[in-house]
């Protein structure tokens, strides 16, 4: 095994949320109907596929998120992986690709981690980001799964998702775009959700804003998420996120956050429905996720007007229950719920 202490050569001041190449990443494979064959490591690089690959023609292709630390205690643990294991297999079932078995998911990603302890930044500086993919590797011409698939875990060390840091976000409502139809695939990690993000995205960023959120496509009432995120609103004690009804992602963060919320801040918590109105007029608003982690947002545009939240500065309750998941993360905290998976065990 890898000496966990020894470090690359990397400027782990300068992280951004992008990709570094490190030493390798885990491949299994497994034909339509049949068990995963057992994977392994190899060097992380290009693969090879059929043209008429299924995830490439079809999109038929899941993936999740997830981050390993080096923490206050010199070791390097998992936040909940089996949350993303469990996920993940969701996921795939929803569009027809054989499910990782749990035990394997897990296994892929620590050996993956262990393969590149040196890549995970200093203890404070970031975090390893650990990408599973599972993709329709065979060929399909017609409109059916794939005859064969790929399971690759390929990992990043990362900084701070948005360009601006924990700076407070702007965000513009939009009604040009759904991310997601009721009943169809918005609870699930699927690849398709966030193609169709991308030029909503691209519109927001070029106006100067930092993300979209998203309406419900049903009758544009309701705020779902932010596309890359969950989305939270506090007033007074009551801090309130929309209910998962199919069309969100069920973030594991976001259940986290509602757990230290509930249990460690004492605030009472709701999931349901949450109105435009509402979320102009909380007092405060931010987003969740494994990449932006707890991000606030400052300022919210509609098509009629701006409206800043708390003074478009960080809230003393959105501070907290960010320093409570970091420190839980970074074992500078303890960990109440049994969330940390330290690698060593
Ligand atoms: C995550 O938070 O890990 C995500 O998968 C969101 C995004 C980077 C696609």
């Amino acid at each position: 095994m890898k000496d966990m202490n020894s470090l690359q050569n990397i400027d782990w001041d300068s992280l951004t949320f992008s990709l570094t190449p490190t030493r390798s990443m885990y491949m299994a494979t497994c034909n339509a109907g049949e068990e995963w064959d057992p994977g392994k490591l190899v060097p992380f690089g290009d693969i090879s596929f059929s043209p008429a690959a299924g995830v490439l023609n079809y999109g038929q292709g899941v993936f999740e998120g997830m981050k390993a630390f080096r923490t206050v205690k010199d070791r390097i643990v998992l936040f909940r992986p089996e949350k993303n294991a469990v996920r993940a297999a969701g996921s795939a079932q929803r569009v027809c690709i054989p499910p990782v078995p749990t035990e394997m998911f897990l296994d892929a990603v620590k050996s993956v981690v262990k393969d590149n302890a040196d890549y995970i930044p200093p203890f404070g500086k970031g975090s390893l980001y650990i990408r599973p993919v599972i993709w329709g590797s065979g060929p399909i011409l017609g409109v059916a799964p794939a005859p064969s698939y790929m399971f690759l875990v390929y990992v990043s060390p990362v900084g701070p998702y948005f360009k601006s840091g924990v700076k407070s976000l702007h965000l513009k409502i939009t009604n040009q775009y759904h991310r997601a139809a009721p009943k169809g695939t918005g609870g699930h990690k699927i690849v398709g959700n966030y193609a169709v993000s991308l030029y909503p995205q691209q519109l927001a960023k070029k106006s100067g804003f930092d993300e979209a959120i998203y309406l419900n496509a049903a009758d544009e009432r309701f705020i779902e998420e932010v596309g890359s995120a969950n989305i939270f609103i506090l007033k007074d004690d009551v801090l309130t996120t929309p209910s998962l009804d199919g069309s969100i992602l069920p973030g594991v963060t976001r259940a986290s956050v509602l757990k230290i919320a509930r249990e460690k801040l004492n605030l009472q918590i709701r999931q349901r429905n949450v109105s435009v109105h509402e979320l102009l007029n909380a007092d405060e608003v931010f987003c969740t996720g494994t990449a932006v982690v707890v991000t606030p947002v400052g300022m919210i545009t509609t098509n009629l007007h701006s409206q800043t939240i708390n003074n478009n500065e960080m809230g003393p309750i959105t501070t907290q229950l960010r320093e409570m998941l970091l420190g839980i993360q970074q074992e500078t905290h303890e960990d109440p719920f049994g969330w940390i998976c330290p690698l060593d065990e």
